[in-house]
């Protein structure tokens, strides 16, 4: 289980926002819904949001906003992320100032890099993160859909801080990472953020899942997301309140090893 990500102490389970305030465009027409769903896990133990600035074209990140309003920032843990096309000195740099200006923060707790650009310049994209922890706009930067060999080559040019994270599309029905990227982060201390992990709610019906959840007495969904609590963060999200509750629900409790076999052979 991750208990600490970017020197804070977080929640074995964080928020995603990806659909919150739009899609590839603003869309403000659910914000109160969406808020309310946000705050709902806030008041429940939750303290890790995951935001980007290419949601709903930042609406997201405004939302993330509204949704803290009033509580210790320093206790909560903000992930957003950097979108590809913005990977030199220049973009990053205001990037990062656009998302701190919507996110009304003083810093980033963990800024990622969305996706690999494989004609970004790396040494350049690295030496601007060091330089944004050392101005302390961002306590720690990471990736996201970075292969073994994407995560050498950015760690090839490190010199004074390493990537915290690797966000991944992780669930118990999409598996393949256990073979390199995982094993790859383990030895190299990389926290797993495990990214749409109820398979866009499909969890709910796979077999495997649903007879292990039947005999323990909790939901599928609740049972596909303790599992991945083993080795990474799943960062699941709900628009809706009544589906966070059942979310929330995943945490406090733990598999027994024959189902966490069971299941990781599924
Ligand atoms: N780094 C990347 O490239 C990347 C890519 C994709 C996602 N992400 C991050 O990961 C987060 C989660 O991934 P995701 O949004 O793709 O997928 P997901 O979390 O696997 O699934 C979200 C869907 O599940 C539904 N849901 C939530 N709780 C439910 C419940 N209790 N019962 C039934 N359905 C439920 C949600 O419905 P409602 O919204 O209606 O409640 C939503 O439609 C994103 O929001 C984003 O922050 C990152």
């Amino acid at each position: 289980m991750i208990t600490e990500l970017s020197g804070k102490k977080v929640s074995p389970l964080g928020v995603g926002t990806w659909g919150i305030g739009g899609w590839i465009f603003p869309d403000k027409k659910n914000d109160a819904r969406e808020i309310a769903s946000l705050r709902f896990a806030l008041d429940n133990g939750i303290n890790v949001i995951d935001t980007a600035e290419i949601y709903g074209r930042g609406h997201a990140e405004e939302i993330v906003a509204e949704a803290i309003t009033g509580r210790d920032r320093e206790s909560l843990h903000i992930t957003s992320k950097v979108f590809p096309t913005h990977l030199n000195r220049n973009g990053i740099n205001k990037a990062v100032q656009n998302s701190l200006m919507r996110l009304k923060m003083k810093y980033i707790d963990l800024y990622l890099i969305h996706w690999p650009n494989p004609v970004a310049n790396m040494r350049e994209v690295m030496s601007t993160m060091e330089d944004l922890v050392d101005k302390g706009l961002i306590r720690t930067f990471g990736v996201s859909n970075f292969s073994v060999e994407d995560m050498s080559n950015a760690m090839s040019y490190l010199k004074k801080y390493k990537i915290e994270a690797n966000q991944i599309e992780y669930s118990i029905m999409k598996k393949d990472a256990d073979v390199d990227v995982v094993p790859f982060c383990v030895r190299n201390r990389i926290k797993i953020i495990a990214y749409t992990p109820l398979a866009k709610g499909e969890v709910a019906t796979f077999k495997p899942v649903v007879e292990i959840s039947k005999k323990i007495g909790k939901t599928p969904i609740q049972v596909a997301l303790n599992y991945l609590m083993k080795n990474s963060l799943p960062i699941p999200k709900a628009g809706r309140a009544e589906h966070m509750k059942e979310i929330l629900g995943s945490v406090g409790w733990e598999l027994s090893d024959n189902d966490y076999k069971a299941l990781r052979s599924a």
